[in-house]
């Protein structure tokens, strides 16, 4: 069994893959999947308006241990029965991360097994091959990751080969939507609830900037919330109409900005599929306003389902099912002459801490 770990953010989550039944050859989630435990702290930051890191931290230092036997008991497994941790090593919130890591070290150490830090970007990559069955992603793949921590167009040319197209030089969109829903007054995080009010109202009464649109590799959205904040005051009191009208205009603003890129993209590199990924893809505009744009080129838009675009282990599970795959010999040697040397493998050099901050390009895991 691999046991995986993810506290980067605000989401303790803990999956449980059959690693043995996978490298058999199973494709079947349901047969490999035996457990996935998310524990979201959203309600504990709202009253803050945003994630609170020394909160986060001490959240995930009491959830983490208490989810790892909900998930243990949920899969009837023991620890007994774990040969392989991978937990998130970066990027993400220092405190966070170094919960998850030093749980995971202990664990692996203890028993002599091997431990995997991976990228958290990287695991929003491969929620891609998450599904009923597993899919392996196709390359080269152009990927939009967007979330409330990170706006991210990359390429990966060849399998766990990025190139970043762009990436935002200031908020992320889902910061950015949730930081202009509460200029119309809405709770954190208000994503959702800025997009479900755009759907109401008209998307040409009110215009924002698109950031950075002369740009190939930056994204910038704080623009816009400076400029939402000002007409705001310039009109006073908001009705419900006029209200929908402006979540209307800044939900395409920032769908302008993330099409804008990827069409420039596509007009360069000519991708096997697409994946959206992270939080955001939720958006149901974006989504219409993608497909329109891959359907008209005869590209496959793959979107993983809701659970696995938002943070949670099964992402970060199926990454280090890959790892496994493609490094089987060493695994099986380690199996083989398990100690707790075996933990700093060459897998995770020397220095295994938490990186937060780590641009998905730079590989350290092999
Ligand atoms: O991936 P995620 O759950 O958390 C991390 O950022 O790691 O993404 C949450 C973000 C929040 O900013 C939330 O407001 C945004 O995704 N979000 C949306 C929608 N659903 C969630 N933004 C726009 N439209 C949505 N439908
Ligand atoms: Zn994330």
């Amino acid at each position: 069994m691999l046991l995986a770990i993810e506290t980067s953010c605000d989401e303790t989550a803990v999956s449980v893959f059959d690693s043995e039944r996978f490298l058999a050859g199973e494709t079947k989630l349901s047969a490999l999947l035996r457990s996935e435990l998310v524990s979201s702290q959203v309600a504990l930051h709202a009253s803050y308006g945003g994630v609170v890191p020394e909160i986060a931290s001490r959240e995930h230092l009491v959830n983490l241990p208490l989810l790892v036997e909900e998930a243990f008991a949920a899969g009837r497994i023991t620890a007994e029965d774990i040969r392989t941790v991978v937990v998130t090593r970066g990027p993400g919130l220092k405190g966070c991360l170094l919960v998850g890591m030093s749980y995971a070290k202990a664990f692996a150490w203890s028993r002599g097994i091997p431990l995997l830090g991976v990228s958290h970007l990287e695991g929003h990559v491969f929620a891609g091959e998450l599904g009923e069955s597993l899919s392996r992603l196709p390359t080269p793949l152009l990927v939009l990751l967007v979330s409330g921590g990170h706006t991210e167009l990359l390429e990966m040319h060849r399998t766990r080969e990025y190139r970043v197209v762009a990436r935002t030089k200031d908020d992320a969109v889902g910061e950015a939507f949730d930081k202009c829903a509460s200029l119309l007054g809405l709770p954190y995080p208000g994503g959702p609830a800025l997009a479900a009010l755009a759907g109401q109202g008209d998307r040409e009464r009110f215009r924002f900037p698109i950031g950075m649109a002369g740009s190939e590799a930056d994204f910038s959205f704080s623009g816009v919330k400076t400029a939402v904040l000002r007409t705001v005051e310039q009109l006073g009191r908001l009705d419900e109409s006029t209200r929908a009208d402006l979540a209307a205009g800044i939900q395409e603003s920032f769908i302008d900005a993330l099409l804008q890129k990827t069409e420039r993209a596509l007009r360069k590199l000519r991708p096997e599929a697409f994946l959206l990924t992270g939080g955001v893809a939720a958006n149901i505009r974006l989504r219409e306003r993608l497909t329109q744009l891959l359907t008209s080129r005869g590209i496959r838009l793959i979107v993983p389902g809701k659970r696995w675009c938002t943070d949670n282990a099964s992402m970060i599970g199926m990454l280090g099912l890959r790892i496994v795959e493609a490094n089987i010999d060493r695994f099986r040697s380690w199996r083989a002459h398990g100690s707790a040397e075996t933990l700093l493998s060459p897998l995770t050099p020397g220095n295994i801490g938490v990186a937060p901050r780590w641009p998905i390009e730079e590989r350290a895991d092999s």
